[in-house]
């Protein structure tokens, strides 16, 4: 569409390809949905098989594999133990100072048993829930999967949250134990990780154990009776390496992970057992072309879905080697993954637009500086990339021959729903086609599907293993959510506009609803409004996204104020810095603009269609609404 020349994958690609043709397949793949599945889910172990591939009887509460017993751990760690993937790395990690630590499959499950074990002599049970807020380390991923292998449900958040938005998200999941480390390293300096933990627990009633890692020697407050360091608890006699696998029915909850919506508190997705280390496990070995030989390095953070499923659960479940490193790209220098990449033999990079589009800005010498020619695949996800952005992605760090994986996807989804093959031909900005199994269409507010080429409603027609189960704990917000607008014909609403072109390709445009993305991270506008509100002079407040050549989007903000509070940069940067203390500096506001009131619709709805085409200066659109 808005460019129309195909990129062709390479014969070599081609020939090694896992998957070699796309359409057959995908027919075959739609119209015997469940016997895809079902051929899928047997490449996995299971301590026993299904009675039912897909119980479609009590929809959008779909159950995949029923019947089944399993735990991701089974195939993500215990299989391999029996296999010479034993002996293999699992990880590779590098610490921003430098510092480099490697862990074999069986060093891994090591690490996780007595972790899990851990777990169990602080009194966690099946079912639990367990907050991790941790810097990029492997205790990180330890924490994850012994949480897992226990039957106890993790609830990551990204440690770039404050305080108060992780008690919320504590507080939600009635969750007793937290799991931290005392600090990370980001761009050389030391961020303060378990100060934000005490705060938070300051908050949360429910909360009564913290385990901190010790990463950097930061001198941190410990309480006795709730505080533990993670070394001491090592030490203990029952802390043992040996730790057998709960077994779990397919559709028990792995793990809650919170993300933002249109409404009010970010709402807690749940992914189960069964259906998510199938879907993931596919995708990732489907997509990235994964051999057994590949260093697949996954540049996310696992406090964010794109981690859960590609950092950690797809990768270990096909027995890859993963690489992680904990800090900014550009520290000390711009060439440090482009070293890490050379140093380590990287064969597959995953990341996102705002990360490429950062590094590109350094220029091409950074990279030229090492020899990357390991690299065979390349991926993007998160947001639309730019097909200047892809264009260098793919001539300076594919060096021309490395297909670049756009893969289309949310938290909601578990994995990749729109994503090209390594045999699919490319076009720079368009994720290319649906994944097997899915049938998705752009259609308008009545269901209509529109014509070639027009914006519409993206939506997901059929159900897929990776699907959540739900909102946690709240049926109805799941129901509302995703399935209202298109009740009737029984299909997900992604809140994705898009336009499909004459060869079937998918090319996202962006969010219709009320959630911002910047720099990948996903935001809604009704939590920074609220953060806004929390302050004394604001008396209302409309968050928008304005788009930005780094960051994808922008927050832009704007506020009304009580009678005794006068606009003035001073107040915009108290504003500002208000918002990052509530949210977390992934929220930082990049303006707030005073404004005498808000325009609303008739109903009371803020219209801020309308405040972002006034800061744009584009056309102002239908105003029959608009309240007088
Ligand atoms: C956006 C991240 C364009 C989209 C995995 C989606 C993308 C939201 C892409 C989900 C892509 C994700 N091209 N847009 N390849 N991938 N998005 O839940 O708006 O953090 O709805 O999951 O990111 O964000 P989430």
């Amino acid at each position: 569409m808005e460019d129309e020349e195909f990129y062709y994958p390479s014969q070599d690609i081609i020939d090694h390809a896992n998957v070699k043709e796309y359409d057959d397949l995908y027919k075959y793949s739609v119209e015997h949905r469940e016997e895809f599945w079902a051929e899928q889910a047997e490449n996995l172990n299971w301590y026993k098989k299904w009675d039912n591939v897909l119980d479609k009887s009590n929809p959008p509460f779909f159950k995949w594999f029923e019947g089944a017993k399993t735990n991701i751990i089974l195939n993500a760690i215990d299989r391999h133990l029996l296999t010479p993937t034993r002996n293999k790395l699992a990880i590779i990690w590098e610490g921003e100072p430098g510092d480099l630590r490697t862990f074999s499959y069986h060093a891994l499950n090591r690490e996780v048993c007595q972790f899990a074990n851990i777990l169990k002599s602080m009194g966690v049970k099946k079912g639990d829930v367990v907050t991790i807020y941790m810097p990029q380390i492997p205790e990180q991923i330890f924490a994850m999967l012994a949480c897992a292998k226990i039957g106890a449900a993790h609830s990551v958040v990204y440690g770039g949250f404050s305080s108060e938005a992780l008690a919320d998200r504590i507080n939600d999941a009635n969750s007793k134990v937290v799991i931290t480390a005392d600090g990370g390293y980001r761009r050389g300096k030391v961020i303060e990780l378990k100060g934000i933990v005490n705060k938070a627990m300051e908050l949360s009633p429910t909360m009564e154990i913290c385990i901190t890692v010790k990463r950097t020697g930061l001198d941190v407050y410990m309480e006795n009776d709730r505080d533990y360091w993670y070394h001491d608890l090592k030490a203990l006699p029952n802390a043992s390496h040996k730790c057998e696998t709960e077994q779990m029915d397919s559709n028990d909850m792995l793990f809650l992970l919170y993300t933002s919506g249109s409404t009010g508190k970010p709402k807690a997705l749940v992914h189960t057992h069964g259906g998510y280390s199938v879907y993931t496990s596919t995708t990732h070995k489907m997509v990235f072309d994964l051999k057994p030989e590949d260093r697949f390095w996954c540049a996310a953070d696992p406090g964010w879905i794109t981690g859960h499923s590609y950092i950690v659960y797809g990768p270990l479940i096909n027995g890859s080697t993963i690489f992680m490193y904990e800090g900014a790209p550009n520290h000390p220098y711009p060439d440090r993954w482009w070293k890490m990449i050379d140093k380590y033999g990287i064969n597959i990079l995953y990341t996102s637009p705002t990360a490429i589009r950062g590094l590109m800005r350094f220029g091409e010498s950074w990279p030229a500086r090492h020899d990357i020619s390991s690299l065979r695949m390349l991926g993007s996800v998160g947001e639309p990339i730019n097909p200047e952005a892809w264009k260098w992605y793919h001539r300076v760090i594919g060096n021309d021959k490395c297909p670049i994986m756009d893969t289309w996807w949310q938290t909601e989804t578990g994995g990749f729903m729109i994503s090209p093959l390594p045999v699919t031909p490319l076009k720079p900005g368009s994720a290319t086609k649906p994944f097997f199994g899915n049938e998705m269409a752009v259609v308008d507010d009545n269901g209509n599907e529109v014509n070639v080429g027009e914006e519409g409603l993206l939506v997901i027609k059929s159900p897929w293993p990776g699907l959540a189960a739900g909102v946690y704990r709240d049926p109805e917000r799941f129901i509302e959510t995703y399935w209202k607008k298109y009740q009737k014909q029984g299909w997900y609403l992604t809140g994705d506009s898009a336009k499909k072109d004459e060869d079937g390709y998918y090319w996202i445009i962006g969010r219709t609803d009320d959630v911002i993305k910047v720099s990948g991270y996903r935001l809604g506008t009704a939590e920074i409004e609220s953060a806004m509100i929390s302050h004394p002079a604001i008396v209302e407040s409309a968050a928008i996204a304005i788009p930005h050549a780094l960051k994808g989007n922008a927050i832009h903000v704007f506020a009304v104020l009580y009678k005794d509070y006068h606009a003035s940069h001073e107040l915009e940067m108290e504003l500002i810095n208000h918002v990052v203390l509530h949210l977390g500096p992934i929220a930082r506001p990049d303006e707030v603009k005073f404004i005498d009131s808000l325009p609303k619709t008739r109903s009371g709805k803020i219209m801020r269609r309308l405040l972002k085409a006034r800061l744009l200066g584009l056309p102002e659109g239908d105003l029959s609404t608009l309240e007088e």
